[in-house]
């Protein structure tokens, strides 16, 4: 299997499977002289962590995680960050569980790509590598992360933005959405719409159905000048880093697949000065993007999150050891929807991605030798 490493300078490189006995993570590029300690990185798992409310997989992982390395008396020495998670909750009954079926794929699931990919060999177990347990190690990485950015002024937050067609219109200003959309457990700053969402969901929990849904994205204080203009665009970097979670089938940048139907200037975003002379957009319509480069406003954007895709009704598929068809029921335990567990692992892609790509720009920057005013 290739490309378990994300990032630059700035190095995430991953293993562990959903039923293997851990998960670890090593973090390259870790600035020494950070205070760090295991509770920094629990917060942002334990936003994660299933088997916590009705919409999420009653799997009772506790993921607590253990930094192992890179760290003398609590402070980061600038050497590679190590950081393990066991999996706890591992049961006979589940692993025979999907013992019995792990001839039939499971429509949408990854088994099939995995067969085609790796034969026999292939994980049987809870998705093995394709499961949202590794996304466990992208949120431990994604908070030392978030921890630097705090050092720069960034912070990034998410949010669910709409759910089978129900949508947040009521956002509150960008520093009181955390405390808001925490207040439900579909995460989502509009309480009127969050509780409509939180309905449905049960509603289609209680038919052995799931739910999708987008989730928002905000990046603040991101300074311009980030990316690079033609293959390492920060936009396009940013897609590689959330388009890799699992369950995401769509992304738009600021006004997104709505400038199809925009006119030229409904679209472009006027620049102005501020009252200190520096320059300001009056919209976002690109989402903080300019030719691929940060230009100082909100980085926004939107992910359109797939309905989990273990169901609890029968669904026609095949058995891949007898090649005859099938029908599968339901097999195991899953998120009624996926929206509040991704939330926190989008956070942390982003977040990484802002990292290296400070790290690349500041690097390249030291050594241009001319005075810039616009900086
Ligand atoms: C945090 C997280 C948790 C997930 N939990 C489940 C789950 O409980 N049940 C399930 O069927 N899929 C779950 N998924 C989705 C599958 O991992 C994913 O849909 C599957 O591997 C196929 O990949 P694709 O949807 O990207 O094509 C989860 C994904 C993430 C990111």
């Amino acid at each position: 299997m290739l490309g378990n490493t994300f990032g630059r300078l700035f190095r995430v490189t991953a293993c562990g499977e959903s039923y293997g006995d851990a998960l670890l993570v090593i973090v390259d590029g870790v600035p020494a002289g950070m205070s760090l300690c295991d509770a920094d990185i629990q917060f942002d798992l334990d936003r994660r962590r299933p088997g916590q409310t009705p919409l999420d997989s009653p799997r009772m992982e506790t993921d607590q995680v253990k930094v192992v390395s890179g760290l003398l008396e609590g402070v980061t020495t600038g050497a590679p960050v190590g950081m393990i998670i066991y999996n706890v909750d591992r049961h006979d009954i589940h692993v025979q569980q999907y013992r019995d079926v792990k001839d039939q794929i499971r429509p949408g699931h990854a088994e099939y790509t995995y067969m085609v990919k790796y034969g026999t060999h292939a994980d049987w177990c809870g998705a093995g590598r394709a499961s949202g347990r590794e996304t466990c190690m992208r949120v431990a990485a994604g908070a030392l992360a978030k921890k630097i950015l705090a050092t720069e002024g960034i912070k990034v937050i998410g949010y669910t933005k709409s759910c089978m067609g129900i949508e947040a219109t009521n956002i509150p200003a960008f520093d009181l959405i955390e405390t808001e959309a925490r207040k439900n457990h579909i995460i989502c700053p509009d309480q009127v719409a969050a509780k409509k969402m939180i309905d449905r969901v049960m509603e289609i929990k209680d038919e052995g159905e799931t739910a999708g849904g987008t989730i928002e994205l905000i990046a603040r204080g991101v300074p311009a000048g980030l990316g690079e203009p033609v293959f390492d665009k920060l936009n396009a970097c940013i897609a590689h880093a959330l388009m890799s979670i699992g369950a995401i089938k769509g992304l738009e940048f600021g006004a997104g697949f709505g400038v199809a139907n925009m006119k030229g200037s409904e679209c472009n975003d006027f620049p102005y000065l501020d009252e200190n002379g520096k320059v300001k957009f009056r919209t976002n319509n690109s989402g903080g993007f300019l030719g691929g480069i940060s230009n100082g406003d909100d980085l926004v954007m939107r992910l359109a999150v797939k309905p989990t895709p273990t169901v609890s009704v029968a669904q026609p598929t095949i058995d891949m050891e007898k090649m005859q068809e099938t029908t599968l029921g339901a097999i195991t335990r899953r998120d009624p929807t996926l929206l509040s567990r991704i939330i926190p692992v989008a956070e942390s892609m982003l977040a990484m991605t802002i990292v290296d790509h400070l790290m690349m720009w500041r690097g390249y920057d030291s050594l241009q030798k001319f005075e810039n005013k616009w900086k």
